[in-house]
This record gives structure tokens, C-alpha cells and sequence, in this order.
């Protein structure tokens, strides 16, 4: 096999080494978490669903000007990437105000916003994600300050293409998060995954929630909502 020693388990994947120092294999899991890993289950379909939508999207943001970690899809599950260092700041970009925004201001869960926000989060099961700023991630070396500028723009620019490729499918795109790693000459590309696990995807025209929340929320239909994200990711747009 093409796989060499585990690098990386987290919740929803594995990191695998590969012959290649410059390169892992990602393998996404039907493991689900939520409440910091206090409610746990499968989803079934899942790491195929969110492989496949990575694997869409991220050559088309690649296109797009966004450098990507993305090589290629190797399977239904996995996915070759360039091996880099992840940056431990998930950078949450929000259009429309929902969830810990929402809690944290008491604002309506889809009340749009005026302005994209992004917020950054110091990556930690054990201290469950807390808010920081970039002054933080800075005060600890997780990040240069050309680094994070870096970051903030290509989070923008993420969303600059998101946001009217949705739009295109009939959901509209509440918010999304995303994670950055450095290669070893100090460049800042995108890396993780796009999908209904680390995205809020509504449906246009009812608002139905199509994404992680209807497993966080008990909402029933989490197997159909993945699935009817990935065929609208990846079903042809007319005109
Ligand atoms: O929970 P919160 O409102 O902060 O989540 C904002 C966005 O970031 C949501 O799309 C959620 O799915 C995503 N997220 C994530 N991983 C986390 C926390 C949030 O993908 N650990």
C-alpha cells in the first residue's frame, strides 16, 4: 500500500506518511463529533461525501488564486495532499450571523451581516476551540505577521468564490471554517476541508439547514443533507 505510518488522528480523518517527505495521504472517516466530542456517532457516507467535496472544490479555488494543499483524489475516502504544518488557528469566516456568533451576541441566527467577519480559534480539543485574535497567535509563535495577513486574505478570497458558487446551487453559504498550513519555505497555503462538516449550507429557497447542525442539533436527515450537498457541489450549473 501507498499508505506509510500515521501522522495524524483527528476526529473526522487520518494523516498518513507516504514514500514522499513532501507528501500525506488524507483519509476522511464517518466519525462525527460535536459539544467538543461529548456526542459522537457515524454518519454513514460521510468521509466518501466530504472527500468528494473537498476533492471538487479545492482545484477550482486552486484556479481561483487560493494555493491548496490538494494533489489528488487517490479513492473514495482518500486524498493525496502536499504535506505541511498546520497552523493551529481555525479561521471562521461568517456571512450570515448563526451559532457561537449567535450565542456569543445574542444575535438571531440568520440575521446577515453587513461585513464578513473572521474570527480565529486556537485549534485544542482539550480547551474546546476557544475565540483569540491574531495578536494571540502571533504572542505564541503560531504565526508570522505576514503569515496571518496572508491568512485573512486568502480566507476572503475563499470566500469570494464560495459565496457565488453556492449562490448557484441554491444555498446560500451562512458561514465556513477553514485551517492553513505553512510548506517548509514559510508559505501559507490552504489546507483541512470544505464540507458539511466545517460549512453552514442553507437551503435558498427554505432555509433547510444542509449541513453539520442536523447532526449537532438532532435534526434527523443527516445522511440525505450530505448527500444532497455533494450533488449540488458537483451537479453542472446552467448558463
Ligand atoms: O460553532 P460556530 O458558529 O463557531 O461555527 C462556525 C463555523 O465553523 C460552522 O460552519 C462550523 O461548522 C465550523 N466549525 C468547524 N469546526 C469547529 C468549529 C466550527 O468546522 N471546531
Amino acid at each position: 500500500r501507498y499508505r506509510g505510518e500515521l501522522r495524524y488522528e483527528g476526529k473526522a480523518k487520518r494523516v498518513y506518511a507516504t514514500a514522499d517527505p513532501h507528501e500525506y495521504i488524507v483519509e476522511f472517516k464517518d466519525d462525527a463529533t460535536a459539544f467538543n466530542g461529548v456526542k459522537k456517532a457515524q454518519i454513514g457516507g460521510k468521509g466518501q461525501i466530504n472527500n468528494a467535496i473537498t476533492a471538487h472544490l479545492f482545484p477550482q479555488l486552486e484556479a481561483a488564486g487560493i494555493p491548496t494543499h490538494f494533489i489528488e483524489q487517490l479513492s473514495s475516502t482518500e486524498q493525496r495532499v502536499r504535506a505541511v504544518t498546520i497552523i493551529p488557528v481555525e479561521v471562521i469566516v461568517r456571512n450570515v450571523a448563526a451559532g457561537s456568533f449567535s450565542k456569543r451576541l445574542g444575535i438571531e441566527e440568520g440575521t446577515p451581516l453587513n461585513h464578513p467577519v473572521v474570527e480565529y480559534c486556537y485549534k485544542s480539543d482539550a480547551l474546546g476551540d476557544p475565540l483569540i485574535n491574531s495578536d494571540t497567535a502571533l504572542s505564541l509563535g503560531w504565526a508570522t505577521e505576514g503569515q496571518l495577513l496572508r491568512i485573512r486574505e486568502l480566507a476572503l478570497k475563499v470566500r469570494a468564490f464560495l459565496v457565488p458558487y453556492f449562490e448557484q446551487r441554491g444555498v446560500r453559504l451562512i458561514d465556513f471554517k477553514l485551517e492553513f498550513g505553512t510548506t517548509p519555505d514559510g508559505a501559507v497555503i490552504l489546507a483541512d476541508e470544505i464540507s458539511p462538516d466545517t460549512c453552514r449550507f442553507w437551503d435558498s429557497q427554505t432555509n433547510e439547514k444542509l449541513d453539520k447542525d442536523r447532526f449537532r442539533r438532532d435534526l434527523g436527515g443527516v445522511e440525505d443533507a450530505y448527500a444532497e450537498m455533494l450533488r449540488r457541489v458537483t451537479a453542472p450549473v446552467d448558463g
